[in-house]
């Protein structure tokens, strides 16, 4: 058996519970079967997400020591700025407090009624930011990008053809901008190619249309540029980085993913547009030389990109989510192929089969794993979708499960551990009933809903 080796060691531990079943049962009964809703010490393994749960180096704990704390001016903040310009090759750069912050202003700023957005895949908080702007959404992914099984490299890219078609029927002037994600959460943490990259600069250049890169899961896209990409094999992760960053007009990041701290935060080589959005920081964030993030964090994030830069820091999610679609493949369970970025995911769809997606069956998924195991995961298929304005349930392309794995956190016998109870589930899976809403939000409703079995 040839498994992944972790380039670090572990220097702060902290105690797990695993509960036994009897509890874990009550646990998810009071959570209304939401795993949103557990609390986390009535968890074992939380799979539920990579966001600000990444573990922290030494040297990022170091610099979180050494931060200075002003308000305006603060070197910290000088700090991450360089660091930024380095890697990105960008000019100007923008703290915010989340990606989603990051969202809420480029929508305001970009996103007039009417106007379009057109992506690769949407991500949950982009979308609800988009239509609060009085936008909408339009995906723009390969034929292939939304099959399960499949040896395709970059699942992420965008399909030329069809952004081509998309400025032609609605006029470039509609297209707020075209935003490529870096990553594809929503697909199982598929990658993007630079050549795509290039490919879409090139056309939204020739329309004016601003292009816009979602980096918040840059580091495992890299991974696989490296690995997948004949032009990338000779090139540093520092010349893809700056060879990106130089193709978008705005990049914005999540830095509870990318750089393994908590924050946010935008670059940008036009001075225009870095004054557009400037305005709306100092309202929604805070001053421009913190955006609502502590100046701890702000030092971690400095360090933690450009650990970033490192082949033996990136791959190590990526090579034990290889590892655990392998052993899952192997068993014959469904799950998303070739192994992505983020986590290993779940086709719900076919693992549940007697289940319809009206019955949640990503949903119900995740709420039997966590019963059996104590594992945590996300549901990312129709329960994670909005109700269309009509009122009728909007089904997802996939229903998917998707279990993260937060970079450098878990250790190969927990991996196993997971892979053990998913199969046992998955032997198991006749057992396993759908779900349905008994107090249902109207935003973002895979939050905070709560449900019982059908
Ligand atoms: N963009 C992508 C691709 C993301 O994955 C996320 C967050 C965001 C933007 C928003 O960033 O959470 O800092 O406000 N993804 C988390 C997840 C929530 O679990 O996948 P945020």
């Amino acid at each position: 058996e040839s498994f992944p080796l972790e380039m670090h060691k572990v220097c702060i531990v902290q105690k797990l519970n695993l509960l036994p079943i009897e509890q874990r049962r009550i646990a998810i009964d009071e959570a209304g079967n939401n795993t949103f809703l557990l609390k986390n010490r009535d968890v074992y393994l939380d799979m539920l997400t990579d966001s600000g749960v990444n573990a922290m180096s030494d040297r990022q704990q170091a610099a979180m020591l050494v931060a200075d704390d002003s308000y305006a001016g603060s070197e910290t903040f000088f700090r991450l700025e360089r660091v930024i310009q380095d890697i990105f090759g960008t000019r100007f750069f923008l703290p915010a407090h989340q990606g989603r912050a990051c969202e809420n202003i480029i929508a305001q700023v970009f996103v007039k009624p009417g106007t379009v957005v057109a992506t690769n895949y949407h991500f949950t908080t982009t979308k609800a930011h988009v239509t609060l702007n009085g936008g909408s959404i339009e995906e723009i992914y390969k034929a292939d990008a939304l099959e399960i099984t499949s040896d395709k490299p970059f699942k992420g890219d965008i399909d030329l053809e069809k952004l081509r078609a998309l400025i032609q029927r609605q006029g470039a002037e509609q297209i707020a901008f075209v935003r490529i994600e870096a990553g594809t959460n929503l697909i199982g943490g598929q990658p993007v190619s630079l050549a795509n990259m290039r490919d879409v600069h090139q056309l939204c250049q020739k329309h004016g249309i601003p292009l816009v890169l979602d980096a918040s899961l840059l580091a495992d896209n890299l991974y696989f540029n490296k690995l997948r990409e004949p032009e990338c094999r000779d090139m540093s992760l520092r010349e893809i980085t700056r060879t990106m960053a130089g193709l978008c007009d705005l990049i914005y990041f999540s830095a509870r993913k990318l750089g393994c701290a908590r924050g946010g935060g935008m670059c940008m080589n036009s001075e225009e547009i870095y004054k557009r959005i400037r305005d709306k920081i100092v309202l929604y964030e805070g001053f421009l030389t913190y955006g609502g993030m502590s100046v701890r964090e702000i030092e971690a994030i400095a360090v933690g990109l450009e650990e970033t830069m490192d082949m033996d820091m990136i791959s190590q999610g990526p090579q034990f989510i290889r590892f655990m679609v392998e052993q899952l493949v192997e068993k014959g369970i469904p799950v998303i192929t070739p192994p992505g970025g983020l986590g290993c995911h779940l086709d719900a769809g076919a693992f549940l089969p007697h289940l319809s997606q009206a019955q949640y069956p990503a949903g119900a998924l995740a709420a039997a794993l966590y019963l059996v195991s104590g594992v945590r995961g996300m549901e990312r298929g129709t329960l994670s979708e909005q109700r269309n304005a009509d009122g009728s349930e909007r089904y997802s392309d996939m229903e998917l499960l998707r279990l993260a794995l937060p970079r450098r956190v878990f250790t190969m016998s927990q991996v196993k551990y997971a892979i053990d109870r998913i199969v046992w589930l998955y032997e198991h899976r006749a057992l396993v009933g759908g779900l349905r809403f008994v107090e249902e939000p109207e935003l973002l409703r895979f939050f905070f809903g709560r449900l019982a079995p059908t």
